[in-house]
């Protein structure tokens, strides 16, 4: 690989300690649990963006579909020549569309998923070579140390694809007051939120046709034969996602079809018929009740773009001096 002077990687990334020990945590638990940003490893990224291609999958299309269409509205908000920091990276078409019309004067990835990062950070320090690229491969839920930041350039923060909906409400508090201590008062945010509609859109969106996401999901089985070592059979597991309406967000488990067994590091864990494994959670809001989160830890909401029919929104939250 070429060198690229406008680019730096910062290698943070969890150690395969940190998944044994969250795995086993997640599988003794009850109800059995497994965060899911252990799906992003390099298949699991590929898992992904094959998913924001499925035609069911409105995300994706519908957030960039917003930030081309307001992209000059958005760069006047948020202002030029930005140190843009990206949370959870995911599809470089979302930021290539945002460097087009902000121009910052530095870019900041940070994502869990190492090749998929070093692979877009790469590609967009070749196509804009006026930016300055540090692309920190890390679990940002935890605490670590920031890559330098110019001092004399305005923070904003870039969190796309709704990715806020992976947390419980209370923790997505903790990580707007993270984001509000990073841009520091005055500073903005620029995120994706996905909306609450009818049932039967959600549950298509995270049951494609094809299988990609049940793949995805299955996948983190998949690691845990690869890096964990375990044993176990994926085979025995099926892709289990739905609209919990009453606490309006999409569930993901993996179902046990059979008894079954999962073995790692000597430890076992028996599944009857029908137990899961619970995997992901994406919370949907309503603009009002995510406006409502976010001013409770004071940021104000200055502008809510929503596709025609009321799918996605992108938000520009300030924090309130
Ligand atoms: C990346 C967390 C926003 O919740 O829609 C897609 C992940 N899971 N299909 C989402 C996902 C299943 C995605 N986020």
């Amino acid at each position: 690989m070429s060198v690229l002077p406008n680019f730096e990687l910062y290698d943070l990334k969890p150690a395969v300690a940190d998944f044994r020990r969250e795995v086993l945590a997640g599988l003794a638990a009850s109800p059995r649990c497994i965060a899911p940003k252990f799906f992003y490893d390099a298949e699991g990224s590929r898992l992904f963006d094959a998913i924001t291609r499925q035609p069911e999958y409105y995300p994706t299309r519908t957030e960039i579909g917003l930030l081309r269409a307001h992209g000059a509205e958005i760069a006047k908000r948020l202002g030029r020549h930005a140190a843009l920091i990206e949370l959870g990276s995911g599809s470089d078409v979302k930021i290539r569309s945002v460097l087009d019309v902000l121009r910052p004067a530095e870019y900041l990835p940070l994502d869990i998923s190492l090749t998929h990062l070093r692979d877009s950070a790469t590609g967009i320090a070749r196509d804009y070579p006026q930016i300055r690229v540090r692309a920190t491969c890390v679990d940002y839920t935890r605490e670590f140390p920031l890559p330098p930041i110019a001092p004399e350039a305005h923070r904003v923060v870039f969190y796309p694809g709704s990715s806020v909906g992976n947390f419980e409400p209370t923790d997505v508090r903790d990580l707007l007051r993270w984001v509000a201590g990073m841009v520091g008062p005055g500073g903005r945010l620029l995120i994706g939120v996905d909306l609450k509609k009818d049932p039967a859109r959600l549950n298509a969106a995270y049951n494609d046709a094809a299988g990609v996401t049940a793949a995805f999901n299955r996948n983190v089985l998949v690691r845990m034969l690869k890096e964990l070592r375990a044993q176990l059979s994926v085979d025995d597991f099926v892709h289990h996602a739905f609209y919990n309406a009453a606490l309006g967000r999409i569930e993901m488990h993996l179902r046990a079809q059979r008894a079954t067994r999962i073995e790692i590091a000597g430890q076992a864990f028996d599944f009857a018929k029908g137990e899961g494994i619970h995997t992901e959670n994406s919370y949907k809001y309503s603009e009002e009740a995510f406006g409502a989160l976010a001013a409770g830890v004071g940021f104000v909401t200055e502008q809510v773009w929503c596709d025609a029919d009321r799918l996605f929104s992108v938000q520009c939250l300030r924090v309130a001096a």
